[in-house]
């Protein structure tokens, strides 16, 4: 059994190996909520590792990729207390606090955890090694390590710094201006964590508008950062950082899932609740509105510094848009389960500008295409997107994650509109970022169940 320990030490179980979810069709009927920000996660814990005190964060997402990051800013030294199921109190040793790790720090499968702390690592005064599984190592670093190295980093790697495993000797580090060549958080973010330990000030120029949680919770925590339109700026703060206190709200990107099924299976009848709606997340809902979907956004609140709301979907006869340019970003991880939606809109969609998709968990254009043609989809792959013609009754068929949790959950949304039982061979991904998936669905009334 696959697990990790948590505070206490006690091994709690994340997953059972190779599992196959089942998906029968139906409809979703009810109001749930899904797990939180797997973003905000990660950033709670590492952010919070550098704040002066203890930060207090509530309802954090327990999934694989946050569990590396856990286990991460630990071996860095960090005391994480769990005082009360889903809450962690992160006992923070400020900017220059953290412990130089005595082993690897492995990243597991996540690319957030990996690149961030690439950027949290450069600037400080000791050595560390960051490395990932199989599938993480085959992901782009040249992207963080190229302008880390333009800051005065030294970091050594695979195929000159290019794969992980990285080995970061911590040194001075200054300030540069670096026009991003893609709209990357994970870049942005990167960098701005550099630009925390550098001299002078860190310039980083967005051609898109990339997700943004990094510069309101740093921002929240005291840090000087400032923004002057696609432009941010960090330097290395004077006072040190303040500690979080934040409720993690629901992660759109995970209430995707329930919404693209929620507006293609007949008599369905969705509510997700307090899911986090910020701006630079929440495409997937301004598609779903061009494409002419039953959709309200309403119950509007704040959590942790980002807007959140209730959303609410239902069938309705949906059109073919195309997707393109600045929008991308603001859904990139959604595009799978888009292209599952576009193949119930008349007409053709177009999706392109999403060349970023090829360097995700997997190829994202070629696993979809892939597997969503096994269930009779009509959907091509180009260089940079599909192009899905509709509208299509898809079929049942066995079909496989290829180790990617966002994959699995597309497949298993097709699987609910599809005539006969859908296979997901290797389903176990999906607890990377949406533990309890199985139950949410049952609970909606959906027909599923796994195999081992
Ligand atoms: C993330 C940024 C995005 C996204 C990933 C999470 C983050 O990646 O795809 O799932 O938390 O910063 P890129 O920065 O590579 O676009």
């Amino acid at each position: 059994m696959a697990g990790m320990e948590d505070p206490v030490g006690r091994r709690r179980p994340l997953f059972c190996p190779m599992t196959t979810l089942l998906v029968s069709p139906g409809p979703l009927i009810g109001r749930v909520h899904v797990p939180a920000d797997k973003s905000i996660t990660h950033r709670a814990l590492l952010f919070g590792a550098i704040a002066e005190g203890v930060s207090r964060v509530r309802n954090y997402l327990d999934g694989g990729d946050c569990r590396a990051t856990l286990s991460v800013v630990r071996q860095l030294g960090v005391l994480v207390e769990e005082p009360a199921p889903g809450e962690w109190r992160i006992h923070g040793r400020g900017l220059w606090g953290l412990c130089e790790p005595e082993v690897v720090l492995d990243c597991v499968n996540s690319g957030t955890t990996a690149r961030l702390l690439a950027g949290l690592l450069a600037g400080q005064r000791f050595h560390s090694v960051i490395t990932g599984s199989a599938q993480l190592r085959r992901r782009p670093m040249a992207r963080v390590v190229e302008p880390l190295r333009q800051m005065g980093a030294d970091i050594a790697g695979r195929q000159d710094g290019r794969l992980l495993p990285l080995s970061v000797r911590g040194r001075p580090l200054h300030g540069i201006e670096f026009a991003m060549p893609v709209a990357s958080a994970q870049v942005k973010s990167c960098l701005l964590l550099a630009g925390l330990y550098a001299d002078g000030l860190t310039v980083v120029r967005e051609p898109g508008p990339a997700r943004d949680h990094t510069e309101r919770m740093l921002t929240a925590m005291g840090a000087p950062i400032v923004r002057r339109g696609s432009t941010l700026i960090s330097e290395a703060p004077t006072t040190p950082l303040q500690p979080l206190d934040l409720t993690v709200p629901g992660d759109f990107s995970s209430a995707a899932f329930l919404l693209a099924a929620g507006a293609c299976v007949p008599g369905s009848r969705v509510t997700v609740a307090e899911v986090g709606v910020n701006p630079t997340r929440r495409g997937l809902l301004d598609a779903l509105i061009a494409m002419g979907a039953e959709v309200a956004l309403d119950n509007w609140g704040e959590s942790g510094g980002e807007p959140t709301g209730d959303l609410h979907v239902q069938p309705a006869p949906l059109r073919a848009i195309t997707l393109e340019g600045d929008t991308i970003v603001t859904l990139i991880d959604e595009l799978p389960v888009f292209a599952v939606i576009a193949t119930q809109a008349h007409g053709v969609t177009v999706v392109r500008d999403a060349a970023e998709l090829r360097v995700k968990e997997t190829d994202r254009i070629a696993t979809t295409v892939e597997e969503l043609r096994k269930l009779g989809a009509r959907i091509e792959a180009t260089a940079d997107g599909f192009i899905i013609e509709g509208p299509t009754p898809l079929r049942g068929a066995r079909v496989h994650s290829h180790g990617d949790h966002r994959l699995a959950m597309t497949l298993a949304v097709a699987g609910l509109m599809a005539e006969g039982v859908t296979a997901i061979e290797e389903a176990e991904c999906i607890a990377d970022s949406f533990p309890g998936f199985e139950q949410v669905l049952l609970r909606l009334g959906a027909r599923v169940e796994t195999t081992g």
